[in-house]
């Protein structure tokens, strides 16, 4: 699979090319939890949000269904006592209704082949009162975003669908979500999360 494949080189690509976007959105996805807080991340990767987010929440668990990425991230989160990791495919968490506080999706959502099952189940597994955080790359925002996505694409990660803001926007109001706050990092390729509130 691609990303076991590209797991031990993910970061360092990650960090040459947008390290400052992916340093901003890391802390403000972090910033939007606290000691209070069960977190479930999905699609966590090499955790380059799990790390910032295990740091302030009480409790994390983050998934993705690549053992290759799961690895690096459990390394990244070696020193944290409060994460654990666990292989999980994103349409099918396997956790009960309304367990976690907080649910984060990072750069996945334009990978999954039906979005619709994935925000649903994190729906599902969010509480009422709870935070759902997904940010994702904007990278039909500019020329060399859009040129890395290709060059990222031609290796085989496999995109459905590519963003700019006014489609992210789009994206949710097609599937049914209403969208609380947009907060994008700006930089080489933009990351835009959307935080969407479950009322109590
Ligand atoms: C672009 S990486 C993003 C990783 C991390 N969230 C980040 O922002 O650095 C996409 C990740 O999504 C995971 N992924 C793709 N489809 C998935 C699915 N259906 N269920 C769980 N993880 C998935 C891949 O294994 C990969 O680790």
């Amino acid at each position: 699979m691609f990303w076991n494949k590209i797991s031990g080189v993910y970061d360092f690509v990650e960090n040459i090319f947008n390290g400052k976007v992916n340093k901003e959105i890391t802390l403000y996805v972090a910033s939007l939890t606290d000691d209070n807080d069960d977190v479930l991340e999905c699609a966590c990767g090499t955790g380059m949000f799990s790390l910032p987010i295990a740091r302030r929440c009480r409790s994390l668990i983050a998934t993705d269904f690549a053992v290759g990425m799961l690895a690096q991230a459990q390394k990244k989160c070696r020193h944290q006592p409060n994460v654990i990791f666990k292989k999980a495919d994103i349409t099918s968490l396997g956790y009960a209704d309304e367990s976690f506080d907080k649910v984060v999706a990072a750069n996945v959502i334009h990978l999954l082949d039906d979005p619709r099952k994935a925000l649903d189940e994190i729906w599902r597994v969010c509480r009422r009162g709870g935070v759902i955080i997904i940010p994702t790359y904007i990278n039909k925002s500019s020329k060399s975003a859009s040129l890395a996505a290709k060059v990222f694409n031609m290796l085989g990660a496999g995109f459905k669908r590519e963003f700019d803001e006014e489609s992210y926007h789009e994206f949710f109001k097609q599937m049914g979500y209403a969208v609380s706050e947009y907060h994008t990092a700006d930089g080489r390729m933009p990351c835009c999360a959307a935080i969407i509130r479950k009322m109590k």
